[in-house]
């Protein structure tokens, strides 16, 4: 059995509007190991994006535990939490939030800016991770001038370039048709047989058949964990 990386307890947040407060996550525990992967599904409002939010260190639960590499996430400081953000998560978006001005190079690097990686070798990784996503022929292209499969594609080198821990992927397939959903999937699945622990958030049963397990929120809770028997752990 591989290591634990994610470890929750009695997980809750509340969002809180003035008067008004809505309980996102009620209690949610929850142990994930290293090259999981990992399908988070449930209907709108069920507290998925929440739950991928502070998975990601992206905002901060009101109350419970989160471990992540055995450090407890709410004792890091800012400085430490940008650290992790940058070097151990990458992040893929629905929309891709790929940066229109930039080449898909420079787009790629990005993540490497606050590193003590140098230009030379930041170019490098990053067309080497084009290439793993089969877009070595588009480098000099701007995000546009692409189809939504292939920025997503972009996205996905992006979020792998500082070599994270951990991929959290919220509804990566949501604006791409079905046969390029296929091969978006297909590319996460080999990224998981190299070794990569993936956690992706989706309501298509289709897309989360590529997970070994599949968490069912509802209502901010977890309601069941299936384990997906045709993708062996
Ligand atoms: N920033 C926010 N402020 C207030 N309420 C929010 C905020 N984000 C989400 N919510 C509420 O929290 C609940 C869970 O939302 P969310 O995690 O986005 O669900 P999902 O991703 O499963 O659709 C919903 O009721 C939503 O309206
Ligand atoms: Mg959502």
């Amino acid at each position: 059995m591989n290591q634990t990386i994610i470890e929750l307890e009695t997980l809750r947040k509340e969002y809180r509007s003035g008067e008004i407060s809505v309980a996102a996550l009620q209690g949610v525990s929850l142990t994930i190991a290293e090259n999981e992967f990992i399908a988070i599904m449930g209907p709108s409002g069920s507290g998925k994006s929440t739950l991928m939010n502070i998975l990601g260190c992206l905002d901060q639960p009101t109350s419970g535990c989160y471990r992540l590499g055995g450090r407890e996430v709410s004792t890091m400081s800012d400085d430490d939490l940008a650290a992790v953000r940058n070097r151990d998560i990458g992040f893929v978006f629905q929309s891709f939030h790929l940066l229109p001005r930039l080449n898909i190079v420079r787009n790629v690097m990005l993540p490497l800016k606050y590193s003590d990686i140098d230009l030379v070798e930041a170019r490098k990784r990053a067309c080497d991770m084009l290439a793993r996503v089969n877009l070595e022929n588009r480098l000099d292209h701007v995000p546009n001038e692409l189809s939504g499969g292939q920025r997503q594609r972009v996205a996905i080198a992006r979020a792998l370039v500082n070599r994270p821990k951990i991929i959290f992927a919220d509804e990566p397939t949501g604006n791409l048709d079905s046969k390029t959903s296929v091969e978006i999937m297909e590319l996460f699945s080999e990224l998981h047989r190299a070794g990569q622990t993936i956690i992706l958030v989706t309501h298509e049963p289709e897309i989360a058949e590529y997970a070994q397990k599949v968490i069912h929120m509802r209502d901010g809770k977890i309601e069941k964990v299936e384990v997906n028997a045709s993708r062996p752990m």
